[in-house]
């Protein structure tokens, strides 16, 4: 039978009881981790969320507590009342290890059955299971800490921005569908059948609006909804440190962001960030790390050989440079280590992100090169030269008409060859700042630009005058913010002028009456006084993920989803009633 909490007070937490306690009664509540029965005497070791305190039940212990002590099995719920007790022998494994309690009472509240695995630290389960009962898993002692630090992140979030003026004041999470972007997660509506609701995004418009109220500084803990693609680092549905601000440029808004980070590290981790934070432009990301988030841990930087290469009769080559270009990465003494085999399964990696090819040398004792052979021997001389080539280093080009195919490809091998060669330092987390992005990205899907970062983002001042002449060329007041080689916050100065953002409009193909109809409230929002303003996001799950030294985004959130973007626990998504689609008006197709 099921016994109740009356008459009992839990006193303290299993993992606060110390030597000072000794001689004290007290009351503490929890799982058990392990029964041990040695005849004479029980051992029940009792967890809580702060740590595990060991029960000693022994001759001179009530007969009824005893045989109840003797039926208790793993993951039973119980609550202990009885005297604090110095252990003969200490466990210095634990923080109550110089201690035990000596049971008077002791009530099981619920029984459990063999768990599908075993609730300790480092538990070698497939992740998939580890989901499934993931009520379980968050019972684990690193869940635990992992959630309680998430938590603790937040709290700082809070503090400081409500120490800086910040209101926190939250968005609806039922809004209109504005494509632009990723893709919405819709939400048919009952009243309106045949018309749906779209999840946010971001808050970003609602942030903006709230401006334009008198806010003057915005903040939210807000939850976003993106239908994209799952990596490791990404989540549909995930988090945000939000924040806009009015009368500012782009220093007020880094400055604010600075603060945050290094705050949180500071309180959090003891970790103290140097600040300013050193800032990279977009350019320079991508010419010499192939990256908007550059990985700063490590060097092989990418180097333009395409003036060495600039007469070549070799196809691949000569072919890229009319509108690309070559260019090359030195993995330095690495040239035994990495097998030829190696190297051609690489050649296949890279053709993920666009390459058609990769082209190597491996200075090995024996040298060897994919593509040396279709040199002159002078070319081959500057190339070596230009790519500071020394023997036992391995060469990597990639050749492409679109330098973004270069960039994108040499960028994700960098980081893969780091990783794979242990080439990280990881003594200290790496920040840096991004900033003047392209205004632009052109789509060959679309085949029109698309704003890079939001298309109410401000573009520089320096660049206004080529917007509709060149708009490729235009830069944005956007930053990102760069934690270890992920990009964990951005944001930008918005537009705050109803010409400006009609033009924008216009450059980015919309008709004004495309444009009235996507944006409209907010066209018409900037008719009644717009204060210059700008903000930020961080991502916090991924914030995180990188401050508690996580592998993945999932570690970090209490119910997270899997790469289709199911949740394996409830198995969502599932069918609905009949019932439930006829009061919406939907009728599903069967997709074969
Ligand atoms: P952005 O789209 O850059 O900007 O998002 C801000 C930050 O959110 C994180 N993030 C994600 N984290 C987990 N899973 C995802 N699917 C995901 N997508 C983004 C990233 C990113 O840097 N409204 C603007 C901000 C602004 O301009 O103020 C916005 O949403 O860490
Ligand atoms: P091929 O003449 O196509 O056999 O190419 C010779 C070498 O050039 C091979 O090692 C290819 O992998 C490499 N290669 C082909 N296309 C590219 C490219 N776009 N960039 C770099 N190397 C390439």
């Amino acid at each position: 039978m099921a016994e109740f909490m009356t008459g009992l007070k839990r006193s303290c937490y299993c993992g606060e009881v110390r030597l000072s306690d000794v001689g004290k009664k007290i009351t503490v509540c929890g799982w058990c981790q392990r029964q041990r029965d040695l005849g004479q005497l029980i051992f029940i070791d009792l967890r809580d969320r702060t740590g595990i305190l060991q029960l000693a039940f022994d001759e001179s212990c009530d007969r009824d507590v005893f045989q109840k002590a003797f039926s208790v099995r793993a993951e039973y719920v119980l609550a202990a009342v009885g005297v604090v007790r110095e252990r003969t022998s200490k466990n210095k494994e634990i923080s109550t290890g110089d201690v035990e309690l000596e049971v008077q009472e002791l009530r099981i509240f619920s029984k459990s059955e063999t768990p599908p695995f075993a609730i300790e630290e480092n538990s070698n389960v497939k992740e998939d299971t580890r989901l499934k009962y993931r009520y379980l898993d968050l019972r684990r002692p690193d869940m635990q800490k992992k959630i309680i630090g998430r938590h603790r992140i937040v709290k700082v979030a809070h503090d400081y921005y409500d120490e800086n003026g910040f209101v926190e004041i939250e968005t609806p999470d039922l809004i209109k569908s504005t494509p632009e972007g990723a893709r919405d997660y819709l939400v048919p509506s009952r009243m309106f059948p045949g018309n749906f609701f779209a999840l946010p995004q971001s808050p970003q418009l609602y942030k903006q609006l709230l401006m334009l109220s008198g806010f003057d500084r915005y903040m939210q803990i807000a939850r976003c909804f993106r239908d994209e693609d799952l990596r490791a680092d990404r989540q549909p549905e995930f988090t945000q440190i939000d924040f806009e601000m009015s009368f500012v440029n782009q220093e007020d808004v880094m400055g604010i962001a600075e603060g945050f980070i290094e705050k949180v590290y500071r309180e959090i981790l003891g970790i103290k960030i140097p600040l300013p934070l050193r800032r990279m432009t977009w350019q320079e990301g991508m010419e010499r790390f192939g990256s908007d988030k550059p990985d700063l841990r490590f060097g092989m930087e990418l180097t333009d050989v395409s003036e060495c290469l600039k007469d070549t009769e070799f196809k691949v080559f000569s072919g890229a440079l009319k509108t690309g270009s070559v260019r090359g990465i030195n993995l330095k003494g690495q040239a035994q280590a990495l097998s030829r085999k190696e190297i051609d399964k690489l050649g296949e990696w890279v053709k993920s992100y666009g390459a058609k090819g990769l082209a190597w040398t491996r200075l090995a004792e024996k040298e060897t090169s994919s593509f040396e052979k279709f040199l002159k021997a002078e070319e081959v001389e500057a190339l070596r030269k230009k790519m500071d080539a020394q023997p036992g280093d391995v060469l990597f080009f990639v050749a492409d008409p679109k330098n973004k195919v270069v960039f994108d490809t040499l960028g994700a091998l960098r980081c893969e060859l780091a990783h794979r060669f242990n080439l990280i330092d990881d003594s200290k987390p790496c920040l840096l700042w991004i900033t003047d992005f392209p205004l632009f990205e052109y789509s060959e899907e679309e085949g029109r630009f698309m704003a890079m970062h939001h298309p109410f983002t401000m573009p520089n001042p320096q660049d206004l005058d080529r917007l509709e002449s060149d708009p490729g060329s235009v830069r944005a007041l956007a930053y990102d913010m760069v934690l270890n080689g992920n990009e964990v916050g951005g944001g930008s100065i918005r537009i705050n002028d109803s010409e400006l953002q009609r033009r924008m409009f216009k450059a980015l193909g919309f008709t004004p009456e495309e444009a009235q109809r996507r944006f409209g409230f907010l066209i018409d929002a900037f008719r009644y006084g717009a204060p210059p303003h700008g903000g930020m996001a961080f991502g916090l799950d991924r914030l995180v993920m990188l401050m508690l030294n996580c592998d993945s985004i999932r570690d970090v959130i209490a119910f997270p989803k899997v790469a289709s973007s199911a949740e394996l626990m409830s198995e969502a998504p599932t069918e609905v009633d009949q019932k439930q689609l006829n009061e919406l008006g939907i009728q599903v197709v069967k997709q074969k």
